[in-house]
């Protein structure tokens, strides 16, 4: 099987790909939202202490288990434990954890491609109303816009790794890098922009407390792609002569200064509209963000650029988002694809059309979860309240069972595989690896206080997720 499995074409074309999975919905509003609720610069401190300290080793872990194995998630686990009963289940959430999250994505994504073709349509002013979003995501034209991001995704990855993941990343990420630097630099034109750099930058430590460290590693886990089996996936595709180690230390770079440049574009077009903007008018979520707040901002820039001009840079703003979002869908689906073609031995177009009737349901019951069907809407309680189907989604896979993998990631690398086959492996393909302070740090820390920390985590979610109760305060 491994003699003809796929392959990047090339070192830059797995970085590329890697870190279009990593660049995502999380990084263009998330993650500069946050920082500025949270701290500014000191958020942005420990949010990247956080990421060289626990997320690049577990990344390199994901990565080597895959180089190693050349198998998806699931049959790197099999493979490495001789088929171990306990370690399949470790597999398997491997697989189904990026599934689930994959559907709720999915629907953001659909919104976002929604309020793209609005913004490019010329409907930015309805965009701005704040009822339009709430219209909108129960109206019967969400269905039309799945079908096209759907096809766009299918499209993608019916061309395999080298000319389908491969290519797409190659346009979409340069592309999203120019709208990115464009968009900055436009709004640091505006009245009132470096207001909003110093909000965003100055470090206020009153403000870090245990929940805010817990969110800042939370951000950047999930930021990362971790946890989800998608590092195991692209990992396996990468030939034996090619730097784990380096091209890890380039993802993690291209998404925390992705993340950062975000919030130089947002946190100056926010101020330029209210130079009085405080951290309570932001709103908590994303969605609230990028659906309610930022279109008013689009819309009043109208006085400076006009009509078409505001448009024009909601559009980019919408795009630049979208493309985020397509190279981050791409690589979590490809992990279930990656598991039927590896372990059932299907074709790549049968993998996917399996998968893609599985997908479409539950993207159209979470789709309708936001009031459009009331059993989907109130599917459940738990910790005093009501839950939709979307809410268990985000609740059980991206809050509490990622940072579980993590752990089992590291526990399993560590102890199962043995440091020994973990390190021989790191070294394969980069020799600056051998001897250098990093590999003494990643050996130590993937096998000690990177699981402790991240099963403090997931004990936590869990209190807080379906107990209603947080141990740290
Ligand atoms: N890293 C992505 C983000 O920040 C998260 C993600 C990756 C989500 C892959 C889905 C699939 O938005």
């Amino acid at each position: 099987m491994s003699a003809n499995r796929e392959q990047f074409g090339s070192r830059l074309g797995f970085v590329l790909a890697a870190a279009g999975s990593a660049v995502g919905i999380g990084n263009m509003v998330g993650f500069p939202v946050a920082a500025t609720k949270n701290g500014g610069g000191a958020f942005l401190l420990i949010y990247t202490l956080f990421v060289i300290v626990i997320c690049l080793p577990v990344m390199v872990a994901e990565m080597a288990l895959g180089r190693s194995t050349q198998k998806d998630p699931l049959g790197a686990y099999n493979k490495l434990s001789d088929n171990a009963t306990g370690w399949k289940i470790a597999g398997w959430l491997s697989i189904i954890t990026p599934f689930m999250i994959a559907v709720f994505y999915l629907v953001i994504t659909v919104w976002i491609f929604g309020y793209l073709t609005q913004a490019a349509t010329g409907n930015l002013d309805s965009l701005a109303d704040p009822n339009t979003f709430g219209t909108f995501i129960n109206g019967p034209s969400i269905f039309g816009y799945m079908v096209v991001v759907l096809g766009i995704v299918y499209f993608i990855l019916q061309g395999g790794v080298k000319e389908g993941i491969e290519k797409a990343s190659k346009t979409l990420m340069p592309a999203l890098f120019i709208m990115l630097v464009a968009l900055v630099i436009f709004v640091l034109t505006l009245d009132n922009a470096f207001a909003g750099v110093k909000y965003y930058i100055l470090p206020d430590f009153s403000a870090i407390n245990a929940s805010v460290v817990s969110a800042a590693l939370g951000q950047a886990f999930f930021s990362l792609s971790l946890g989800m089996g998608i590092m195991i996936t692209y990992g396996s595709y990468l030939g034996r002569e090619n730097a784990v180690p380096g091209s890890a230390k380039l993802v993690a770079m291209t998404d925390t200064a992705v993340a950062f440049t975000a919030g130089l574009m947002i946190l100056p077009a926010i101020f330029s509209f209210n130079p009085d903007t405080n951290t309570a008018d932001l709103s908590d979520s994303s969605v609230g963000m990028i659906f309610t707040f930022l279109p008013k901002i689009f819309l009043a820039l109208q006085t400076t650029i006009g009509y078409v001009g505001a448009s024009a840079v909601a559009s980019i703003f919408f795009l630049l988002v979208f493309f985020a979002a397509i190279t981050s869908v791409v690589s979590i689906i490809e992990v279930p694809v990656a598991a039927l073609m590896g372990e059932k031995q299907f074709s790549r177009k049968k993998a996917l059309s399996t998968l893609s009737i599985v997908l479409i349901a539950m993207v159209i019951i979470s789709a309708t979860s936001f009031g459009m069907i009331s059993f989907f809407t109130e599917f459940t309680q738990y910790a005093g309240a009501t839950k939709s189907f979307f809410d268990i989604i985000v609740d059980v896979f991206y809050d509490t069972i990622l940072p579980l993998n993590g752990l089992l990631v590291c526990i399993f690398v560590i102890y199962r595989w043995k440091k020994a086959n973990f390190d021989a492996e790191l070294e394969a393909g980069d020799p600056e690896y051998k001897g250098s302070f990093f590999e003494k740090y990643v050996n130590f820390s993937v096998g000690t206080f990177i699981p402790v920390i991240l099963f403090l985590i997931f004990v936590n979610t869990v209190a807080i997720k379906f107990f209603g109760t947080s141990l740290i305060g």
